[in-house]
């Protein structure tokens, strides 16, 4: 795993520049997205170098993570209305190419890898990371061999995420989320952490055991993963 440090600004300029060279030796590039606070600022950096025609998304095709269960993309917290709102309304990409799993006919999920893997697979997947080590809604002991799956949300991660609802009863029980072995298969990982909170779990997935109770320590065997974190972040790496 490669670790880079600064500021979030830094961060998010650094990673888009992963963007910036990918699309340029592949236009038709296939991205992987996540929701979540963490990738804003590099959201905010690609539509910025969109606008300044450093970057086209026209022949781009993304799959993202996760999806809340019973929330449809008109929803305001959904994570389709997320992707439209944070970036690809703000980019030239056709949303007929971008994938968001189906949290309402879940029969749909059944095929969300074998559609990535029909585009070619992802070269470049985006990831933040939860508290309780989650990558996407793959939480504790989550196997190493699963794909696309519904899961039941811990209570941890509802608490988290109910910042973003009117009141923690509002926030989904359940997820539609990539599993690990899908977000393996990308070709390259950008894992970003912002913030003192996610210190401790950001030094287990890169110095601690590989266990399924943190399920950002397979990246340890993954052979091309990027970590960016800012300097709270990183404030308890041991190594
Ligand atoms: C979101 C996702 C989640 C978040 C994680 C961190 O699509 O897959 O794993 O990346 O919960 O969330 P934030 O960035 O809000 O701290």
């Amino acid at each position: 795993m490669k670790v880079i440090i600064g500021t979030e600004e830094e961060i998010a300029k650094q990673a888009a520049q992963q963007y910036v060279e990918l699309l340029k030796r592949k236009p038709n590039a296939v991205l992987g997205g996540a929701t979540g606070s963490t990738p804003l600022g590099l959201y905010a950096e690609l539509a910025r170098l969109n606008k300044e025609g450093v970057i086209s998304f026209k022949d781009v095709t993304t799959f993202n993570l996760d999806e809340y269960v019973g929330l449809d993309g008109s929803h305001d917290q959904s994570y389709r209305y997320f992707m439209d709102h944070n970036l690809f309304d703000h980019i030239d990409i056709d949303k007929s190419r971008t994938h968001v799993p189906d949290g309402i006919n879940l029969e749909n999920i059944k095929t969300y890898d074998a559609q990535i893997e029909a585009a070619g697979g992802i070269d470049l997947q985006i990831l933040g990371i939860g508290v309780d080590g989650h990558i996407a809604f793959n939480e504790p002991g989550t196997p190493w061999d699963s794909l696309t799956h519904v899961v039941d949300l811990e209570e941890n991660t509802r608490e988290v995420n109910s910042r973003f609802f009117k009141s923690i009863d509002e926030v989904p029980k359940q997820a539609v989320t990539m599993g690990i072995k899908s977000i393996m298969h990308a070709r390259s990982i950008i894992l970003m952490a912002i913030g003192e909170n996610k210190a401790d779990v950001v030094d287990k997935m890169i110095n601690g055991p590989i266990d399924t109770q943190v399920a950002a320590s397979i990246l340890q065997l993954h052979p091309d993963v990027t970590v960016y974190l800012d300097p709270a972040a990183a404030s308890k790496l041991s190594k």
